[in-house]
Parts: C-alpha cells; sequence; structure tokens
C-alpha cells in the first residue's frame, strides 16, 4: 500500500511513519520545508513532499496514488490550517482511498460525548488563550472534523485522549463517545495512536467512524477486557 502522511514531521507523524514502513508500506510525508530535517532518520525509505498542509497544491502532488491517507489535524494560527488541511485532502486524495484524520476528544460527532468538567474547562481556557495569542484556533479543528463527517469519502476520524510517550502497550481500545466507561483513564502512549492511525487504514468497521480511543493497559481498559482485547 502507498499512503501520504500528512503533517509527518510531528510527533505523531513520526511513529505513523515508523508503523507504516514497519508495515512494508510505501510512504511520502508532507511537512512544511523548515521541519523536512526532522525526517533525517527516515532518509531513504520514504519521499517527502515539502510545504504547507493546508496548500491544496502541495497535498494534491503528494496524495497522486495513494491508497491512504493519515492526516494530523492541528489548530495552528488563525488561517484556518485545519481546515484548509482536511479540506484539501478531501479534494485531492484518490477517490477510494483510506483517509484517516486525527483529534482530540474534544471533537463531537453527535453531540453524545459526556465530558467531564475538567476536560470542558481546559478545552474553555485553552481555546479563550489560543485565540488571545492568535497561537491556536480550536473552532478551526471543529469546523475541520464537520467538513470531514459531512463528506461521502472513506473517512475515520480518530479523537485521541491525553498522550504520554514511551514504550507501545498495544493497539488502543476505542468507543464511540467520550464519557464511556472504557474510557475513564483518559491516557494512550503517543505511539499506540500512531499505529491506531495506521490500523485504521485497514480497518472496514471504522470506515465514517469517529473513535474515542485510550490505552489498552489503562485501568479503564483493563476493566473492560484491555490488552486481551487489544490483542485480539
Ligand atoms: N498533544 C496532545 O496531548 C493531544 C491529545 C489528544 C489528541 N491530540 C491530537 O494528536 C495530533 C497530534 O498532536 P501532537 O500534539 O502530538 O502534535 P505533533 O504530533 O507534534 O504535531 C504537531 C504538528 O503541528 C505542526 N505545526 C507546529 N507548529 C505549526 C505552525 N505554527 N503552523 C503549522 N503547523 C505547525 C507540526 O509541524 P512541524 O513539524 O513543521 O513543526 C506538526 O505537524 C493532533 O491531531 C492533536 O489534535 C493531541
Amino acid at each position: 500500500m502507498k499512503v501520504c502522511i500528512i503533517g509527518a514531521s510531528g510527533k505523531l507523524g513520526q511513529y505513523m511513519i515508523q508503523h507504516a514502513l514497519d508495515r512494508g508500506y510505501e510512504v511520502v510525508g508532507v511537512c512544511r520545508s523548515q521541519s523536512v530535517h526532522k525526517l533525517g532518520r527516515f532518509a531513504g525509505r520514504m519521499s517527502v513532499v515539502d510545504g504547507q498542509t493546508d496548500d491544496p497544491d502541495v497535498v494534491r502532488r503528494a496524495v497522486k496514488g495513494c491508497q491512504g491517507v493519515l492526516t494530523v489535524l492541528v489548530p495552528w494560527g488563525m488561517q484556518n490550517y485545519a481546515s484548509g488541511t482536511a479540506q484539501a485532502v478531501l479534494d485531492h486524495a484518490e477517490p477510494d482511498a483510506r483517509l484517516v484524520f486525527s483529534c482530540g476528544w474534544h471533537i463531537t460527532r453527535d453531540g453524545k460525548d459526556v465530558y467531564s468538567t475538567g476536560l470542558k474547562a481546559l478545552v474553555r481556557v485553552g481555546g479563550f488563550f489560543g485565540r488571545l495569542t492568535r497561537l491556536v484556533d480550536l473552532d478551526d479543528q471543529v469546523e475541520a472534523c464537520d467538513r470531514i463527517f459531512a463528506s461521502d469519502r472513506a473517512w475515520t476520524v480518530v479523537r485521541g485522549s491525553d498522550l504520554d510517550e514511551g514504550e507501545s502497550e498495544g493497539l488502543p481500545l476505542w468507543s464511540e463517545h467520550v464519557g464511556d466507561p472504557v474510557l475513564a483513564s483518559n491516557r494512550t502512549r503517543r505511539t499506540d495512536f500512531a499505529a491506531f492511525m495506521v490500523a485504521a487504514l485497514s480497518d472496514d468497521t471504522l470506515v465514517r467512524k469517529a473513535p474515542a480511543i485510550v490505552g489498552c493497559r489503562t485501568p479503564s481498559a483493563l476493566a473492560h477486557g484491555g490488552a486481551a482485547a487489544a490483542a485480539s
């Protein structure tokens, strides 16, 4: 399979590159020019298209011939970076390509997610200071996901919990809604988030779903079949 990773130079992107290469996939990465050096350790094992991830021309060139596209949606700046990135992928990916996008638990597809007071406060405060400093626009990540949800493409939006670094624990568990008991621990290793994104490319049960994920060895996951379920 040939896959494109959009936002390849970030932490999640680099883990996704490694997982995709481990599966024997051909990998094309897109990242900003000033970040190409971050991909040095993959030299010779992947190709890189440098440019802004919301540039339709950059995305069109990168996704050509790819059966899968993995996109890191980031709400940086006030120029609709996340929604521009999502739109470019929706517009230019091959017609039958599997499209997998990353975001956080704060994104809701159907409004049935139940958020803790802490998470609601974090999103409110983060959103306020992000807009104040003009560094982060959480509303644009919401807009990006709304466009994906409205699309008839073969998409999956993977909603990450709080993240930790560290060795893999196994493929995360997922549930339809934040607030479901299995997700209560709200922790996932970043490498496992990336592995879930890559695995979603070949998992048709996740098409047009927005799984919220949690580490398979966290207490809430273990209480619901955890590591055993992830291993099966
Ligand atoms: N961080 C968390 O705790 C957390 C929790 C849940 C879900 N998530 C989701 O996980 C995904 C990855 O998040 P992450 O925090 O782990 O970040 P990350 O993987 O390190 O990725 C950050 C991305 O943002 C790009 N970026 C940084 N500054 C930028 C700027 N000024 N303009 C444009 N792009 C810029 C980076 O590109 P360069 O390499 O070019 O700088 C990189 O591609 C996101 O979809 C996020 O919503 C994160």
